[in-house]
């Protein structure tokens, strides 16, 4: 049986001041006056759409993801999260984060996101190291950067993560880990580490930059920054993610976890448990911020709707679940899929005796090895 599993609410805002040339997020880069009011109906009209794929569950966590939410100015914010709160029932102390881009931070601004219900930012940092930034096309430069952070503390957060890139053009190690000695100064909670990777239809992809470390050097970086951050006292606990105790960040493990999301806003996506028909939906909305605000709340802002068969989805729980450290309760993976843990008996079993996964008769987790050869261990699980 296919039990609902936390819910939480994605929220894309897809305006940029400028497009990096390594990003192939669903960002735009934001010309002229934006509509940041006509954008705020547009997303009450596509939530109200999708309102009875979720009635009667309460939204644990909010993320405004994008582009550059930190753009959007907080009586937008405001505004959107008091007419969601209307239609969704809240949970008390709810995460809701809200993706900040340093260069758009502006004295007075964090005060008024946080009136607004915004409890936890994410700061697109990428380095603190001028030449780095400069060669990643951002607009901000790392005194920014740390200026920024120190605006939002001044307000009042606590409670907020710092992303940053490695294995970036001319980077050597000591390099990140100055970047990393930098973040630590300002007292993060959280610490996304990502290497930089050559995405498709992107800038870089088209004309690789100079001096991108070689796979044992990105391998070596990777290495040495987990053990700083440990040292500083950030577990990893995903892939990318370091936390300190109990700031986890709690809407993306629902994700890892195979827990179920809304997905609003242009490009968004979304991926419910419908407990009635014993299936799961894979909902996402068109992609252009145009086209989306002429058809937001109708049909024609679904992108695509795709019913999960119960053959695929041991290979997409997988495929989230064993990015996270602690992997799995074999019971969960029950609830979520619908699928009897018998199911999986096989290409579990190979996996342990790869050495790759080890498992106690209640939970699955990934080895040191399985982290590794993370793309090996999923397949397993693909249906053939
Ligand atoms: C959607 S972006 C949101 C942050 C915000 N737009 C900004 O850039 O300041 C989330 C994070 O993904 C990471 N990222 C984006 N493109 C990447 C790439 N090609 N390789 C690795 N990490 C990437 C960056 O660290 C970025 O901060
Ligand atoms: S600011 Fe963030 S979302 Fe926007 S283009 Fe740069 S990396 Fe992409």
């Amino acid at each position: 049986m296919l039990t609902t599993p936390p819910l939480s609410l994605y929220v894309h805002l897809p305006w940029c001041v400028r497009k990096c040339p390594y990003c192939d997020f669903n960002s735009h880069e934001g010309r002229g006056a934006l509509p940041f009011a006509a954008y705020v109906d547009a997303l009450l009209a596509d939530l109200d759409h999708d309102l009875p794929l979720v009635w009667g569950r309460t939204v644990q966590t909010v993320f405004f993801g994008g582009g550059t939410p930190s753009l959007f100015p907080p009586e937008a914010i405001d505004r959107f999260l008091q007419a969601a709160s209307a239609r969704l029932r809240f949970a008390p102390g709810c995460e809701i984060t809200l993706e900040t881009n340093p260069g758009t931070a502006e004295h007075g601004r964090f005060e008024l996101y946080r009136a607004a219900g915004v409890n936890r930012l994410s700061f697109g940092i990428q380095s603190f190291d001028d030449g780095c930034l400069k060669r990643l096309g951002r607009i901000h430069d790392s005194g920014e950067a740390e200026a920024a952070v120190k605006l939002a503390q001044d307000a009042g957060y606590d409670n907020f993560n710092l992303d940053l890139m490695y294995a970036l053009p001319e980077q050597t190690l000591a390099m990140a880990e100055r970047d990393l000695e930098r973040a630590f100064a300002l007292q993060p909670t959280h610490v996304s580490h990502y290497q930089l990777t050559l995405e498709p239809n992107t800038v870089f992809a088209a004309r690789p930059p100079q001096g991108i470390p070689d796979d044992d050097g990105a391998w070596d970086m990777q290495e040495h920054c987990q053990a700083l951050l440990a040292a500083h006292g950030y577990a990893q606990y995903e892939v990318s993610a370091y936390a300190r105790p109990d700031r986890r960040c709690a809407h993306n493990v629902n994700y890892w976890r195979y827990g179920d999301y809304l997905g609003i806003g242009a490009g968004a996506h979304g991926k419910i448990t419908l407990g009635a028909e014993q299936t799961v939906l894979r909902r996402w909305k068109i992609k252009h911020p145009t086209q989306y605000l002429v058809h937001a709340g109708s049909a024609q802002a679904i992108g695509g709707d795709d019913r999960i068969e119960p053959a695929r989805r041991p290979f997409e729980f997988m495929l989230n679940a064993l990015r996270l450290v602690d992997g799995f309760a074999l019971a969960d993976f029950e609830a979520r899929t619908g699928l009897d843990r018998a199911a999986i008996a096989a290409p579990l079993a190979t996996a342990v005796a790869e050495g790759w996964l080890e498992h106690d008769g209640q939970r699955v987790r990934p080895t040191d090895l399985g982290r590794r050869y993370t793309n090996n261990v999923v397949s397993l699980f693909l249906d053939d």
